[in-house]
């Protein structure tokens, strides 16, 4: 059995449906009785990932007394223009999905550099130890205006670079075969395989 760290039943479902995780028993940290909410308080969402791994493996062993492989993941956007910004905060810049996207459009009025990138970390934890970690990311660039209707956070105004088009323009497919977090949780998942941890 493998851990995904996620109370997000949503994120869970997204990450046990991709290729790699094909054939892989997957439960849900939420899926165990009284899980609790982790504070990530870390200052970049590799630190986040890994608090967050780190502390529901020991949580696992602790109040249920086992210790599966337990992965977590966090995410975010980073504008070069704006020295990273939001990074490790894309999730509370404003209340809403749709002012987090002005947000960011409003600070890059009149810039010339518009390249960005979506960075996911994700981050393996046994036994309350961290065991590694990995990073994917895809570049793009910010779009003068929101478009598109899929997808979700600031899907609207990431330009896949190859076909011009929004994250939101594209068809769910399509951005996740491109997508940071797949890139993140193949890397994890393949680890797992080639380590022959306890996957079913
Ligand atoms: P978390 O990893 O769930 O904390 O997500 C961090 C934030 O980054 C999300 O709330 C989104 O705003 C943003 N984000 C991460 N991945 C994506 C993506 O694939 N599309 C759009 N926004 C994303």
């Amino acid at each position: 059995m493998i851990v995904i760290a996620s109370r997000n039943p949503g994120k869970v479902r997204e990450i046990a449906a991709l290729p790699a995780a094909s054939g892989l028993e997957i439960q849900a940290i939420s899926d165990f009785d009284n899980c609790p909410d982790i504070t990530e308080d870390g200052t970049n969402c590799e630190e986040n990932a890994v608090i967050k791994a780190v502390k529901y493996s020991l949580w696992l062993r602790r109040t249920h007394g086992i210790a599966p492989p337990v992965i977590s993941e966090d995410s975010g956007l980073m504008v070069f223009s704006l020295m990273g910004w939001p990074g490790v905060h894309s999730a509370r810049i404003a209340e809403t999905e749709v002012e987090r996207n002005w947000q960011v459009l409003d600070r890059l009025r009149g810039k010339h550099d518009r390249s960005a990138q979506f960075l996911a970390y994700t981050a393996l934890a046994v036994n309350g130890m961290l065991v590694e970690s990995w990073r994917g990311s895809v570049s793009g660039a910010i779009a003068e205006e929101p478009r598109g209707e899929q997808g979700f956070g600031y899907d609207p105004i990431f330009i896949d670079l190859k076909s011009g088009r929004t994250f939101a323009e594209l068809d769910k497919e399509r951005k996740n075969a491109l997508s940071h977090r797949n890139l993140a949780w193949t890397q994890a998942f393949d680890y797992l395989r080639q380590h022959h941890l306890p996957v079913r």
